[in-house]
């Protein structure tokens, strides 16, 4: 039987390990035939045209959405698979309290017996893809085996991908391995699924000594496109940890003053709390000269460069956004960007092959087609687009983009900014004391659960840096790898903590966010360079009402106060929250975490009530 398999690859392959992991592969999983992917225009087409017949692909409205599809994945796969992602290290305690865990040596067992045959019936895509640009020394490379097309057309707009990576690879460099199979074999004269998956066995499994990665089931978005959550953070930030740099679920952004003067900002915000948006911010026409451009959306690696500065590249080369809530107003650059080239994934299709998502527009148009590929009953109660529906994009349609986007030396970080989703007690805008009580800001970051996350929406939970889901060893061990890295350099960049998500009694936002974002950021990028006024308080710096840009907004001193007044009762309970993190890897917690801990509170318990910008005078 194995010799009747077909290859097809249009340039030769002379790298005898990846030939081996190859031809070892398939005789396990049993393909019809094997494909290497060369990264052309021609090949993507193919892989969309076979999607469009296949009937898991719509082709757009080609008026109205050039060269674009939508597509609705089973209703089992429409988000990461967290329980089922698994951290496979030797030791149990190298995957730390925060991963799933199974013995290696278990594992491998297990998806051995899942994986023989798992490909019959269908081809073998081998995609050889680099992450951050094609020879910078900041990039690396990944091979990812895959069954599915939707992800062969994917890994095209995420990353590079095809004959000139294997280039750089050459006959023996290295390569982190990707594994994936939709879990869906075929057998002759079976019809294949819409959305191949397997609706009840997913296993997303990483082994961080091997740096290799094992993907089963699913075929949606982190879990199947293995350059992005599960090389890129998971496996990446077990390699810069060995290796002196950071792997960070962080947006990367260029300032530009109205003096022309440039300053890069990455960002930590957990799942769908509004990277996207931060890194395409349009400022207000009144901040007359200022500019926002976008490195990147979702994913940081930062290295220290020869200067002491660090220096960050985005590993990806395009955008897997969450669509609902994208409209003109929350993120016109994102709505041009989709224009043309996209591949939108579980939103709403109208009957002129448009497409539509909750947010998108305030009445939706008639006769929707819903991510279940029925018609949608706008009086259900269902939303048609599903909440973490996605679009898939090229980042060089965005219109902000930074014009160093592809530079392999990366772009000199001068601030690092956490924030999450909070209804109460934090502060619109506060910057660390230094470097290791920024540490501890982010560490102790959380956010109320959404969509994207399992457990109660609305819930605070505690999400490190935004990397709960991504780190790929003990959190306890990155804490102390980031503390350490901040020693070894003599100018880290400012930390700062932001807050676009307080709310009133009412449940009402105190802050408009999205553009207007700009004044925070400004006052940021200012403070770095020693051009902003700011007043201790309790936590850190803050600005005082002046100290912002109001040009064009109507925002008073009573409003500022609303979302920026420390309660001492709400921050002792917040403090009080974060022993319950650390109690659970109190054997590798850095020692620095406690005493801060107290520092904080006493230094609540030494200020008022509620600590004001503006104390009333008696
Ligand atoms: P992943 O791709 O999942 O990592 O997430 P992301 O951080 O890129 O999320 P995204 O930008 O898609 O987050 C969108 C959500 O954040 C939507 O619900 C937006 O309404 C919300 N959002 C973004 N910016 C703001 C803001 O300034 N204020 C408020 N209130 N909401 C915002
Ligand atoms: C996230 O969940 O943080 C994402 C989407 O960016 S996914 O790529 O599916 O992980
Ligand atoms: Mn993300």
């Amino acid at each position: 039987m194995e010799n009747a398999r077909k290859v097809k690859s249009t340039y030769e392959v002379n790298h005898t390990e990846l030939q081996a992991w190859v031809n070892q592969t398939a005789d396990l999983l049993k393909p019809l035939n094997i494909r290497w992917c060369d990264g052309s225009k021609a090949e993507y087409d193919e892989m969309c045209n076979s999607l469009v017949e296949k009937g898991t692909f719509i082709r757009l409205n080609e008026q109205k959405r050039p060269n674009s599809f939508a597509c609705f994945s089973d209703p089992s796969d429409v988000a990461r698979a967290e329980d089922r992602t698994f951290i496979c290290s030797r030791k149990k305690e190298n995957a730390g309290p925060t991963n799933n865990w199974i013995d290696p040596k278990e594992m491998k067992q297990t998806l051995r017996k899942l994986m023989e045959g798992c490909m019959k019936g269908r081809t073998m895509y081998v995609i050889p893809f680099c992450m951050g640009p094609v020879g910078s020394s900041l990039s690396h490379i990944g091979v990812e085996i895959t069954d599915s097309e939707y992800v062969v057309a994917n890994m095209h707009i995420m990353t590079r991908v095809g004959k000139k990576v294997m280039d750089v690879l050459g006959s023996s460099g290295d390569f982190v391995r990707c594994l994936h199979t939709a879990g869906a074999p075929l057998e002759p004269g079976q019809p294949d699924m819409k959305w191949p998956c397997n609706p009840t066995t997913k296993y997303i499994v990483h082994y961080p000594e091997e740096r290799s990665i094992v993907a089963y089931g699913s075929g949606y978005g982190g879990n199947a496109l293995l350059g992005k959550k599960c090389f890129a953070l998971r496996i990446a930030s077990s390699m810069a940890n060995e290796e002196n740099w950071l792997a960070e679920h962080m947006l990367i952004l260029g300032v530009e003053s109205p003096e022309k003067e440039k300053t890069y900002v990455a960002a930590a915000f957990p799942s769908a709390c509004g990277k996207t948006n931060f890194a395409m911010l349009i400022p207000p026409a009144d901040l007359d000269g200022w500019k926002v451009t976008t490195v990147g959306d979702d994913i940081a690696w930062i290295k220290p460069g020869k200067d002491g500065k660090l220096y960050a590249i985005n590993p990806e080369a395009g955008y897997f956004g969450v669509a609902p809530g994208t409209n003109e107003k929350s993120n016109p650059n994102a709505i041009k960007t989709i224009a043309k080239n996209t591949i939108f994934t579980n939103v709403a299709v109208t009957p002129d092959g448009d497409v539509w998502w909750e947010g998108l527009t305030k009445e939706p148009p008639k006769d929707l087609i819903d991510w279940h590929g029925k018609k949608w009953d706008p009086t259900s109660g269902k939303p048609a687009a599903h909440p973490n529906s996605r679009f898939t994009v090229p980042g060089n349609q965005n219109p902000a983009i930074d014009p160093e986007w592809e530079n392999p030396k990366g772009v000199p970080i001068s601030a690092f900014v956490f924030g999450g989703r909070r209804s109460t007690t934090i502060p619109l805008i506060y910057q660390a004391h230094n470097w290791n009580s920024g540490v501890y800001l982010a560490a102790t970051m959380g956010s109320e659960t959404t969509a994207a996350a399992f457990g109660e929406i609305g819930k605070v939970r505690r999400d490190p840096f935004a990397m709960l889901p991504f780190c790929g060893y003990h959190m306890g061990d990155y804490f102390n790898h980031w503390l350490q890295f901040g020693r070894d350099i003599p100018n880290p960049p400012r930390i700062f903590g932001v807050n676009w998500f307080r709310k009133d009694d009412k449940g009402n936002y105190l802050w408009p966010g999205f553009g207007e974002n700009m004044r925070v950021l400004k006052w940021i990028v200012q403070k770095v360079k020693g051009k902003s006024n700011a007043v201790e308080s309790p936590i850190g710096w803050m600005p005082q009402y002046e100290d912002l840009d109001w040009t064009g907004m109507n925002f008073s001193k009573q409003d500022f106060d609303s979302i920026m007044t420390i309660d001492r009762e709400e921050w002792t309970k917040e403090l009080l929250s974060h022993a319950e993190l650390f109690e659970r890897m109190y054997d590798r917690l850095p020692k620095e975490f406690i005493f801060m801990r107290e520092l904080l509170l006493s230094s609540l318990w030494r200020s008022a009530e509620k600590w004001s910008l503006e104390p009333e005078v008696a």
